[in-house]
C-alpha cells in the first residue's frame, strides 16, 4: 500500500535538501493523492517528510511544497484538474494519455471474456485496484477494442459526491444505448418491459407515447419486475450486436446498483453482453453493499475479474521512452520505479513534470551510458511486442 512505501521512502530521504528531484517528486505525489480524493495521505506525506527534515537536518520543506501543503490544507480550487485527467474519454490530446504500457494479462483476459460474450456467453469482468492503478484506461483500452470487435459500448460512472439518484450509473449507460439507437428498434427491444424501466429513464414516455406508470414503484415487486425488464432489454439489444456497458468508480455506487448487478451477473450466461465493473478495493475500504454484491457474483461461472498492480520497471521504462525520450535513462527509470511502486497516476504526473523542468543534474549523471548496451530500455524483456519499435 502506499502510505507504507510513502513512510518508507520518506525515512531514506536524510539528502533531500541536496537532491531537489525528491523535492518535486513530493510535491507531484502530494498532488496526485490529492487529485485521487486523497487529501489526508496527501497531507500525511506533507507530515511525514517535515518531522524527518526537522529531527535530522534542522529545515523545514522548501517553499514550493509548504505552498502546496496550505492550498490543499484550504482545498484551494486551483489544485483540481480541469479536464486534464481523463476517465474513458478519448484520449489523445495531452502528452503520454494515449499510451498504455503493460497490462498484457489483463488485457488478454478481458479481450479473451469479449470474445466469449460475442460467442453468445455473457460476462462479468471485474476490474480493481487502488486509486490511479489503471482501472478506467484499461477500461478506456478494451472499449477500443470492442468497438473494432463492432461491439456497441455505453458508460456510466458512479457518482462519488452523493446525492445521485438510484441506479446512476446504469442509467447513464442505457441512456447512452437509447440515444444511439432507432427508435423501431428500441421499441421492440424493450419490450413489454418498456414501462417498468421508464421510471428511471424517463425519456421513454416521450419517446413511446400511452407508456403506463407502474403501479407502486417503490415496492419490492416493482423492483424485481425492473431488473427483470433490464435484463430482458440487454438480452434482445444484445442480439443484434453485443453489447459492453462500462460501469465505473463502482465503490461508489448506489445500493440498488449494485443489487441490480448482482442480478445480471445470473443471467449474463446467456447474452452478447459484457459488464465491465471497475473499483477501488482500497481507499475507500468497499462498504457492505459492495462486498456483499462482490461475493456474490465472484460465484457466478460469468464472473471473471483482475486486481491491479502496480506497473512493472520495465513499463516504467517504457513508458518514459514513449512520451518523453529525451529524458529517459535506466537510472530515471529505477528513481521513479521506486518512488511511484509503478503507479501509472504518480508516473505520468511525474514524468510531466520532470519533462516540463527537467532532469536535475545528478540524476542524468547516473544516466550516461557507459556501454552500448546501457541504453534507456535495455531492461525490457526481449519477448517486448515489435510495436514499440525503439528498443
Ligand atoms: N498502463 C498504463 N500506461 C500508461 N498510462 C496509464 C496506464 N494506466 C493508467 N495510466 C494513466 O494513469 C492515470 C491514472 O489512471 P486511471 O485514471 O485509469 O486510474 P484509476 O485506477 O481509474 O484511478 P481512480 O481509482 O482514481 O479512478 C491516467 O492518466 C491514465 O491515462
Ligand atoms: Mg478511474
Amino acid at each position: 500500500m502506499h502510505s507504507g512505501a510513502m513512510t518508507s521512502w520518506s525515512l531514506s530521504w536524510s539528502g533531500w535538501r541536496a537532491h531537489p528531484l525528491r523535492e518535486r517528486l513530493l510535491a507531484q505525489r502530494m498532488l496526485a493523492l490529492y487529485r485521487a480524493g486523497r487529501q489526508a495521505d496527501a497531507l500525511d506525506a506533507y507530515q511525514d517528510t517535515r518531522r524527518i527534515l526537522i529531527d535530522q537536518l534542522g529545515i523545514e520543506p522548501g517553499r514550493e511544497v509548504r505552498e502546496l501543503h496550505q492550498a490543499m490544507v484550504e482545498q484551494d480550487p486551483r489544485l483540481d484538474l480541469r479536464g486534464e485527467r481523463q476517465t474513458i474519454a478519448p484520449s489523445g490530446d495531452g502528452r503520454g494519455t494515449a499510451v498504455l504500457v503493460g497490462r498484457e494479462r489483463e488485457l488478454a483476459g478481458m479481450a479473451g471474456a469479449l470474445e466469449d460474450v460475442i460467442g453468445g456467453h455473457g460476462r462479468l469482468f471485474l476490474l480493481s485496484g487502488e486509486p490511479g492503478i489503471g482501472k478506467s484506461r484499461l477500461a478506456e483500452e478494451l472499449a477500443r477494442h470492442a468497438r473494432n470487435r463492432g461491439a456497441l459500448v455505453v458508460v456510466g460512472r458512479c457518482w462519488e459526491a452523493g446525492g445521485a439518484p438510484a441506479f446512476w450509473p446504469w442509467v447513464q449507460s442505457l441512456r447512452s444505448y437509447v440515444r444511439a439507437c432507432d427508435l423501431d428498434d428500441l421499441v421492440g427491444e424493450l419490450g413489454p418491459g418498456a414501462a417498468e424501466i421508464a421510471p428511471i429513464l424517463p425519456e421513454l414516455y416521450e419517446l413511446i407515447p400511452g407508456l403506463l406508470q407502474p403501479t407502486a414503484p417503490e415496492s419490492e415487486g416493482a423492483r424485481f419486475r425492473l431488473f427483470h425488464a433490464i435484463a430482458e432489454f440487454l438480452r434482445r439489444a444484445s442480439e443484434r450486436r453485443s453489447l459492453v456497458l462500462i460501469l465505473d468508480d463502482l465503490h461508489a455506487g448506489d445500493a440498488p446498483s449494485l443489487l441490480l448487478l448482482r442480478f445480471l451477473a445470473r443471467e449474463l450466461d446467456s447474452m452478447h453482453v459484457l459488464l465491465v465493473a471497475a473499483m477501488r478495493d482500497v481507499d475507500p475500504i468497499p462498504g457492505e453493499a459492495l462486498t456483499e454484491m462482490l461475493a456474490e457474483v465472484v460465484r457466478e461461472p460469468a464472473t471473471r475479474r483482475a486486481s491491479l498492480a502496480g506497473l512493472t520497471q520495465a513499463d516504467v521504462a517504457e513508458y518514459v521512452q514513449l512520451v518523453a525520450a529525451e529524458i529517459a535513462s535506466p537510472a530515471l527509470t529505477s528513481t521513479l520505479y521506486a518512488e511511484t511502486e509503478g503507479n501509472p497516476l504518480f508516473l505520468t504526473e511525474s514524468v510531466r513534470l520532470l519533462a516540463l523542468e527537467g532532469v536535475p543534474p545528478e540524476v542524468s549523471r547516473h544516466a550516461e551510458p557507459r556501454d552500448p548496451a546501457d541504453r534507456p530500455g535495455r531492461d525490457l524483456p526481449p519477448t517486448r511486442p515489435p510495436v514499440l519499435g525503439m528498443y
